[in-house]
């Protein structure tokens, strides 16, 4: 792949990059933009390499680009440990892989300045739950907060071309990223506020008094956060399934969601020829998105005998020529440092591999899209009781139709709350928002009915075919919310 990856035309998107900036990677100068992560910025000029396996000194590449896999792990101004995928690129930065041991700061003594805030919702994670929930709860009078890792506020909003379907109050006919602004402009018209680079790091609550530490990053300097809430919504989102298969590691296998990001947020090109592995929406989205940035796409590849996302996105790409080969699986991932090929295999109906199938693909991109799982490790420090229910792709924190989990004044919405969509976690986030509100006496009428009506424009939704699996699973969770109450009283 050559230097400078970065799409200078793009049917749709307009890239903001800002200033130009210079920093240094392993001694050596490059350029990025100040509207650039350091991930971004260092993929943009050539450099595939993120770290080496510790266990093997395999080279390993960047996977999921929102800051919830750690692989592209990186030493930044003497710092271990800081995902560079949500760290702006910043004039002067000094960048390094890091030692496969563990290790400490340059300056054992980093100085953080700390400060206490008291809110009545704090909100974690600021993608469209967590907006919904922040709008909500903030017309109807209470004092809220959002708090997001991500440099760059809307959550997975940020990175999404097409036009949504659905209804016009969850924005249905405007692009997701177009949605992102929307929102956070009726955020800031009810004044609800945002602190972008701020992570949850720990649930510190006692006695049924809620507090959270986060850390904030501003310009290189950190702040600690001591939050104390009287509710907490916990927004966090998904991250992006892995695939076991020889050559995984290598440089070029990356998340769907991490190279949307990449091309979408930050406008760099991720590779020449791609692969993608899975067609539920991500991928068929991802596989569209990949073509209008110039990247030829080689097939899709799905286990399953039928495509697992909406036909219309398939379709789409089926007229502009890319196959998709139903009952198929990546055998291996080929290449020393970086992806230069693969190979993909056919299975029978019970998913085995057929040997003598093999077909050898030119490729130095895959894509894996197999699925989301939900992020639940901030809230599961909070002690909020889980069960797995597979129809909502994972582990997840019990909780009610109001979106409140097992301990008293603790929500979840969104897909944190189970894998579903863009559309019902604004739902969800509403309920949540409007739960509260009616709980804290904060104009109950009004937040019952808003409560009520948000109820039933997701029951609607959810009789969609493609969402009665997330009904079945919303109700088993409502049961055992049912369970665990009756068994505590
Ligand atoms: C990788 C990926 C790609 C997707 N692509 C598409 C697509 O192309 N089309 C489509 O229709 N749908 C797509 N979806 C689904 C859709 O975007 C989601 O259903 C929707 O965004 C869910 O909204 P949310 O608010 O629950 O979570 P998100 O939008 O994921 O927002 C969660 C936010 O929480 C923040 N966060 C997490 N942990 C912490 C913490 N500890 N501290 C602070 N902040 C934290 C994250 O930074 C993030 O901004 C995708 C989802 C993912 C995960
Ligand atoms: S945390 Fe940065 S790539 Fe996953």
């Amino acid at each position: 792949m050559g230097k400078n990856q970065r799409i200078r035309r793009h049917p749709i998107l307009d890239f903001e990059r800002g200033k130009r900036v210079r920093f240094q990677f392993e001694g050596q100068w490059l350029e990025g933009y100040e509207n650039e992560s350091i991930a971004a910025a260092l993929f943009a000029s050539g450099v595939k390499i993120f770290g080496r396996s510790k266990r093997f000194n395999h080279p390993t590449g960047w996977f999921c680009g929102i800051g919830k896999c750690s692989s592209c792990l990186m030493r930044v101004n003497g710092i271990p440990n800081v995902r560079t995928c949500i760290t702006p690129v910043r004039e002067g930065m000094r960048v390094a892989i890091q030692d496969r041991k563990g290790m400490l700061p340059d300056e054992p003594d980093i100085k953080v300045a700390k400060k206490e805030e008291h809110v009545q919702v704090l909100i974690i994670g600021g993608g469209p739950a967590g907006l919904e929930t922040e709008i909500t709860s903030t017309r109807l009078g209470l004092n809220t907060l959002i708090i997001d890792e991500n440099p760059i506020p809307g959550g997975q909003l940020t990175k999404q071309t097409h036009k949504f379907f659905g209804s016009k109050k969850e924005y249905a006919g405007l692009r997701g990223f177009e949605i992102a602004r929307t929102m956070l402009e009726e955020l800031r018209k009810c004044g609800g506020r945002y602190l972008t680079e701020t992570s949850a790091i720990g649930y510190y609550g006692k006695d049924g008094k809620h507090k959270f530490l986060a850390v904030q990053k501003r310009e290189g300097d950190y702040h600690l956060l001591e939050i104390k809430a009287d509710n907490i919504v916990v927004t966090s989102g998904a991250s992006e399934n892995y695939l076991p298969f020889p050559g995984n590691y290598l440089p070029g296998v990356y998340g769907a969601g991490g190279v949307q990001t990449l091309m979408n947020v930050y406008g760099v090109k991720p590779g020449n020829k791609a692969l993608i592995v899975g067609t539920g929406n991500v991928g068929l989205i991802v596989g569209y998105q990949l073509l209008q940035a110039g990247v030829e796409v080689k097939a899709l590849i799905e286990t399953m005998p039928c495509v697992g996302g909406y036909l219309v996105h398939a379709s789409k790409l089926v007229r502009l020529g890319v196959p998709i080969l139903l009952r198929h699986t990546i055998k291996e991932a080929k290449g020393e440092q970086y992806v230069d090929g693969a190979t993909i295999i056919a299975v029978d109906e019970n998913k085995q591999p057929i040997e003598g199938t093999e077909l050898e693909l030119d490729i130095d991109l895959i894509l894996i899209a197999v699925g989301l799982s939900a992020s639940t490790r901030i809230i599961s420090q909070a002690g909020c009781e889980k069960m797995f229910v597979s129809e909502l792709g994972d582990w997840i924190s019990i909780h009610n139709a109001s979106m409140e989990t097992t301990i008293d004044g603790i929500y979840v919405a969104g897909d944190g709350s189970g894998i579903a969509e863009a559309s019902t976690a604004m739902l969800e986030g509403r309920i949540a928002g409007a739960a509260i509100a009616e709980k804290e006496s904060y104009n109950s009428e009004e937040a019952k009915r808003i409560k009520e009506e948000a109820f039933s424009e997701l029951s609607k939704l959810r009789e969609s075919s493609f969402l009665k699996a997330v009904t079945a699973g919303k109700r088993r969770c409502q049961q055992k919310w049912d369970e665990v109450k009756s068994r505590e009283k």
